[in-house]
């Protein structure tokens, strides 16, 4: 072929290549080991001395020329795929962020914590008792005899063996300390109880309790109004209005129902309470003529509901993303 044809051809399909794909395909066309110019040169040795002079110089003006283009070609399509890149993978640092959701406590959580924080200022130490307890510390202990009707009261989930029981109440715990701890004594004990009851807005099979218990020298009824007229003011950061009911559990004497009024509002019933009977002491081993105490059991699921206005005590163990978000 014609070297300029050759060569003009060469141009037109370098001009025409969109990638180094299709470059690389007319390299290799005019270029390459059996390309075209390549071609030219073998066919050289046919010519004779002067042509072959001739035609040899105008072959290679015919490679460097296209060589030339093709790399510049390359260089111009080396540089716009860069441009390209940089353009798809830049970073628009002025967009807004993912959110990265944070989790929280549970309601019941951060009220435990809250009421733990103002019994301890008040020189309570905070207590832990077990779920799983024995008919002794759950009842009889707490002067509730086997066939006491006063049994009653408390429909219990009793386990399989060794008459065991998911605990009540969080009561059984002021045995277990006491046995454990020479008076003058103060303790709080929050923790999980269980009731083998229907399921409604107020009552739950589980539910959250906290136990007071303070046993001192001359330890009377004034002490204990003191002790929990402090906590409620400081609970519902609010002055609040208390009122004793007489009531019966058989661990106290007296004992005592707290109902507790807002402002103008409703009497709310909050706690049971009362003066620790001597049959608990005695059963702790402690003597009832030296020392006294009073004790008190609250929901903590009341105190959450109260504080958050929330109806239904279901939804604190519903695992309901929609009810937990709030708090
Ligand atoms: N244990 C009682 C209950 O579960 C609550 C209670 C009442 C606890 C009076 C006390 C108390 O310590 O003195 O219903």
């Amino acid at each position: 072929m014609d070297l300029k044809k050759l060569k003009i051809e060469a141009e037109k399909g370098v001009k025409k290549a969109s990638n180094l794909k299709e470059l690389d395909k007319i390299f290799k066309k005019y270029l390459g080991k059996k390309g075209e110019i390549a071609r030219v040169f073998n066919s050289l040795k046919k010519l004779s001395k002067n042509e072959k002079k001739k035609k040899g110089k105008e072959a290679n003006l015919a490679k460097i020329g296209i060589e030339r283009i093709i790399k510049e070609k390359s260089k111009k399509l080396k540089e716009e795929t860069r441009k390209l890149k940089l353009k798809k993978e830049r970073i628009d640092v002025t967009r807004p962020g993912k959110k990265i959701e944070v989790g929280h406590l549970h309601p019941l959580t951060l009220v435990q914590r809250e009421v733990e924080e103002i019994f301890e200022s008040m020189g309570f130490s905070v207590i832990q008792g077990p779920e799983v307890e024995t008919e002794w510390y759950n009842f009889d202990a707490l002067n509730i005899p086997k066939d006491h009707p006063a049994r009653d009261i408390w429909d219990t989930f009793w386990l399989k063996n060794q008459r065991l029981l998911l605990r009540t109440h969080t009561s059984p715990v002021q045995i277990h300390y006491m046995e454990k701890h020479h008076p003058p004594l103060r303790i709080i004990v929050p923790g999980r109880c269980f009731r083998h009851e229907a399921t409604d807005a107020s009552h739950g099979v589980q539910f959250y309790q906290l136990e007071g218990l303070m046993v001192d020298k001359n330890i009377s009824v004034a002490n204990f109004k003191a002790v929990i007229e402090e906590f409620l003011k400081r609970f519902y950061k609010a002055k609040v209005e208390i009122q004793l009911r007489p009531s019966y559990f058989p661990f106290t004497e007296p004992s005592f129902e707290i109902d507790v009024r807002k402002g103008k509002g409703k009497w709310v019933e909050m706690m049971g309470a009362g003066m620790v009977h001597p049959n608990v002491l005695k059963a702790a081993k402690i003597n009832p003529k030296n020392w006294q105490g009073f004790a008190f059991g609250v929901g903590l699921d009341r105190l959450a509901m109260v504080r958050y206005k929330i109806e239904d005590i279901r939804l604190f163990y519903s695992g309901d993303l929609r009810f937990l978000k709030q708090f």
